[in-house]
């Protein structure tokens, strides 16, 4: 006979942290599942684990209500209640590594579809609700164009503007919901003007997704 299933009830799922609470019968099992994250277990009630580890090892451990103990990510096992009474825990997953992974590859995406001229998988990158404040304009903040088709305007004119350009040496950060990319700029506009200087963009994420891109270029002087 199949054991019961523990109870999961997610509480917070966001760009930080996950943090299930767990719920499980006398008997009731998790399942094997592999951890993702590194994370903290903090008892809701005192009780006995017993865990069945990926290499065919099994043991107990003992839960106190309150004392939390932490794991690395990789941990491979099927976790049951040992005991003869309800338990539960508390699972906090630290999720922001993993979160700041998969923007810096949103930022090394979009920097490739720049260099391909891409503008579909420019605007992939971009959040539905979003915004581009150009390096030069009339604004304080250069030139700012918001909403999804004014941003694809405003890039597609970058490329008219510039016929042929380059971004290269990218270097790509995420620092909470703050991208930075660092670039070289080459390219040649319109009237033929050659166009070589260091710049960078500052990003405002949403989700996995840009929400701003706020360019600064260096100005040369002769
Ligand atoms: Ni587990």
């Amino acid at each position: 006979m199949s054991k019961p299933q523990a109870e999961g009830i997610v509480h917070i799922d966001d760009v930080r942290f996950k943090v299930t609470e767990w719920r499980f019968a006398p008997g009731a099992e998790t399942g094997w599942h592999v951890h993702g994250h590194d994370y903290v277990v903090v008892p809701l009630t005192d009780g006995t684990l017993g865990l069945d580890n990926a290499g065919g090892t099994a043991q107990t451990a003992a839960l106190t209500q309150g004392v939390p103990y932490s794991r690395r990510e990789g941990v491979n096992h099927n976790v049951t209640n040992a005991g003869t009474a309800p338990l539960a825990f508390l699972e906090i997953e630290a999720v922001a590594e993993a979160s700041a992974l998969r923007r810096r590859e949103v930022l090394e995406r979009f920097m490739a579809a720049w260099n391909a001229r891409d503008l579909d998988a420019l605007m992939a990158c971009m959040a539905t609700e979003c915004a581009f404040n150009a390096a030069a304009g009339p604004e304080a903040e250069g030139h700012h164009v918001s909403g999804h088709d004014g941003v694809r305007a405003a890039y597609a004119t970058v490329f008219d503007t510039f016929p042929e350009a380059a971004w290269t040496a990218g270097t790509h950060h995420v620092f909470g919901d703050t991208g930075l990319s660092e670039w070289r700029f080459t390219g040649t506009d319109k009237a033929g003007q050659r166009v070589d200087v260091h710049g960078c963009d500052i990003f405002r994420f949403e989700g996995d997704l840009i929400a701003l891109k706020d360019t600064y270029r260096k100005a040369r002087s002769a």
